[in-house]
């Protein structure tokens, strides 16, 4: 399978095999995989990231806390699928260790300071940034953001109105209330992913 997917992975970035999207990069899900597609050459860079933690972690024996990458290429990553975790009244939330003890994976402080001190890692504690293992421990799905990459690169893109900052509000179309893509301050679209807006 991994290897029809790397020779022919567009044929399966179809709208029922879609999973979601994030401001740089797109996933598709089939089986047991995800297609991780970019969008912008930003999602690259988080994917060659992703890629060298990946690796690290697996010689000092925290690889099970991060999604398993099977390759990275300009176009796309494919990593192994993970379960999403629930949202809290419609929207992420930041990762608590007493609140949310039972999704603590073992090691996971220490592997947090890791990413923070070795990686310069960016934004660990969002819960977007996670899918549970087979075990309903946290996973690592996105977490090539370092704080140089974010500050340089994505910030000004956002207040360019290139990449899409998520804000938590109404959709005009469906009226449910949940994360919108916004392009800069002057974007006034305010449809969520469902009702048409990329
Ligand atoms: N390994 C994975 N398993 C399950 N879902 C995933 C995985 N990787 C990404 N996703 C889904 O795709 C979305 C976009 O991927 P993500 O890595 O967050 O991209 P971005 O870097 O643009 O934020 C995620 O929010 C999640 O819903
Ligand atoms: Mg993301
Ligand atoms: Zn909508």
């Amino acid at each position: 399978m991994l290897i029809e997917l790397m020779e022919n992975w567009k044929a399966y970035c179809t709208a029922e095999n879609f999973i979601g999207i994030g401001s740089t990069r797109k996933a598709f899900r089939v089986k047991g995989y995800v297609l991780k597609v970019n969008i912008h050459p930003l999602g690259y860079q988080q994917s060659k990231n992703e890629f060298v933690i990946y690796k690290t972690m697996k010689e000092i024996g925290l690889t099970e806390l991060f999604a398993e990458i099977y390759m990275v290429d300009e176009l796309l990553s494919i990593q192994k699928y993970y379960h999403p975790l629930e949202m809290e009244n419609n929207q992420t939330y930041e990762i608590d260790m007493q609140a949310h003890r039972k999704l603590i994976p073992e090691r996971y402080k220490e592997t947090l300071d890791l990413l923070d001190t070795k990686f310069d890692s960016f934004d660990l504690k969002d819960s977007s940034n996670y899918g549970l293992n087979a075990k309903g421990k946290l996973t690592f799905i996105d977490y090539g953001m370092s704080k140089s990459l974010y500050e340089a690169e994505w910030v000004p893109l956002a207040k360019a109105g290139i990449l899409p900052q998520i804000h938590f509000d109404y959709c005009k179309v469906c009226g449910i209330e949940k994360e919108l893509r916004m392009y800069g301050e002057n974007d006034s679209d305010k449809r969520c992913y469902s009702c048409g807006k990329e």
